[in-house]
């Protein structure tokens, strides 16, 4: 082998144990040519040859860089494939015990979209609690009554400002994380047996409480780059009656996708049309990859049509179950609703977020995490490209952490799932993001951490699912 390939080889190995990730610069010529003790024209010829192979790639004026291999983005979904009738949805042990997993601590956590617990910013956190049940002794052990803390929905106003929304602090109810407040606005539009609107793949656990509430979805496709397709929506809405929609337009979970503001506009219109209200889940919104902040679809709805739901749990803390929502013209049904449901949202934690609102650095704080897990996306996007088998795709969001996963289609979800938890790695089968069977070869992968552990968890999963697929 000639001396440079040797050259090249140690830097792949390099690269391929991690020592050097997507994105990072290897040694300059000049460096490498002293630590391997070979002529700087040798480091030269190597560094062409891999840059050939997209291993690195020069940057002007800076060195060299190792290339993210990030596969081709999931297919286009084509708009005769889904099912356009009304659907009801299986009950899911699997489901169940996906959810059950997130709790052992031993398992490697790519089945569920959560933070990492290192880029929670618990100490903080902590200060601003204790401080808080402090100075409001009597406040923070009585009920926070909805619609909740007045300081912490004015805050949530303010934040709203930078999504183009203005919303008056009286606008706002506090719920227990996003999950309540989709709940709580289905259970405002919906009574059972009506029909739900929805993007497919869908988050897993709306499907669940669309199912206990009695509703049928009516699955449109999305695009893994523009979101919900709209020309299927309006034929779908054509040929059927539906009571509400429901869409995730920022950093979708889990396409990760962002819907531009013209489509936004599109599908309001589309709606307003049809007079079917929104639920907007903007849960992700903050955690854009780029410095631009996306809007909602709450900042173009003069009527109350759109009910925006949200949360802090990506952002700051999923275990203080702070979330809220803007009814619109439920507010009034939506409060009765929290209160017979819960009566109120714990009061030391919606305390503790209003604080860390006002003083806790909170731009400061997402400006360092959405840099993090922008990285760990290519990390995580790049080792699928090394190990999956060939045709597989994966997703480009452009913000949140959820990684879509399109395998040959071949691969079982649901058995790599099983046999990449026996390696104790869990794994989002995509089976369970729809009633139907379009997503069966596809997993959404939690990207939020990125160490050792996780890359040989990725490597451990492209293993199974070569396996899998060359063997059928
Ligand atoms: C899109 C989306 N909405 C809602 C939730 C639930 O949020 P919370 O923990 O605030 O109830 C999640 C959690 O993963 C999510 O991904």
């Amino acid at each position: 082998m000639p001396l440079y390939e040797t050259v090249a080889s140690k830097i792949v190995d390099l690269v391929e144990k991690g020592t050097f990730n997507p994105g990072e610069r290897v040694p300059s010529i000049r460096r490498l040519s002293q630590q391997f003790k070979v002529s700087v024209n040798t480091v030269k010829t190597a560094y062409a040859f891999l840059e050939d192979r997209r291993v690195i790639q020069a940057r002007p004026q800076s060195g060299y860089y190792v290339c993210p291999r990030l596969p081709e983005p999931p297919r286009e979904p084509e708009i005769t494939t889904p099912e356009f009738d009304p659907a009801i949805i299986n009950s899911s042990d699997l489901v169940l015990r996906i959810m059950g997993d997130v709790m052992a601590p031993d398992l490697v956590q790519f089945g569920a979209a959560i933070p990492d617990p290192s880029l929670v910013p618990t100490r903080k956190l902590n200060r601003m609690l204790s401080s808080a049940v402090r100075r409001f002794p009597q406040e923070s052990t009585a009920y926070a009554m909805p619609p909740g803390n007045i300081r912490l929905r004015t805050q949530i106003a303010k934040q709203m400002m930078k999504a183009g929304c203005t919303l008056h602090p009286d606008e706002i109810i506090i719920t227990n994380g996003a999950s309540e407040a989709v709940f709580l606005a289905l259970r405002a539009i919906c009574k059972p047996g009506d029909t739900l609107v929805i993007g497919a793949p869908l988050y897993f656990t709306f499907l669940q409480v669309i199912r206990d509430l009695g509703l049928k979805v009516l699955e449109i496709p999305m695009s893994p780059t523009h979101g919900i397709n709209l020309e299927a929506l309006e034929s779908a809405l054509d040929q059927h009656r539906v009571q509400a929609c429901l869409i995730i337009p920022n950093f979708n979970n889990p396409l990760g996708f962002c819907m531009d503001d013209d489509r936004k506009k599109r599908l309001l219109g589309l709606m307003k049309r049809h007079d079917i209200p929104v639920i907007e889940d903007d849960i992700n919104g903050d955690l854009s990859f780029s410095d631009t902040r996306p809007s909602v679809i709450k900042s173009w709805d003069n009527d109350g049509d759109v009910i925006l739901c949200s949360s802090f749990s990506k952002t700051l803390a999923p275990g203080y179950r702070v979330g809220w929502i803007a009814p619109g013209r439920y507010f009034d049904s939506i409060r009765h609703q929290k209160l017979i449901i819960n009566i109120a949202t714990p009061t030391p934690t919606q305390l503790a977020v209003a604080e860390f609102l006002v003083s806790g650095g909170y731009e400061h704080h997402l400006r360092s995490i959405r840099k993090i897990y922008g990285k760990r996306i290519v990390q995580m996007a790049d080792g699928v490209g090394r190990h999956f088998p060939s045709g597989t795709r994966v997703t480009r969001p452009e913000g949140g952490f959820a990684l879509w996963v399109e395998m040959p289609e071949n691969v079982d979800s649901i058995t790599l799932y099983s046999l990449a938890l026996k390696k104790g790695i869990t794994v989002a089968p995509g089976k369970i993001f729809s009633t139907t069977d379009h997503f069966n070869h596809c997993i959404r992968l939690n990207a939020a951490f990125w160490s050792d552990k996780t890359r040989w968890a990725v490597k451990t999963l492209g293993k199974i699912a070569c396996r899998l697929s060359n063997t059928r």
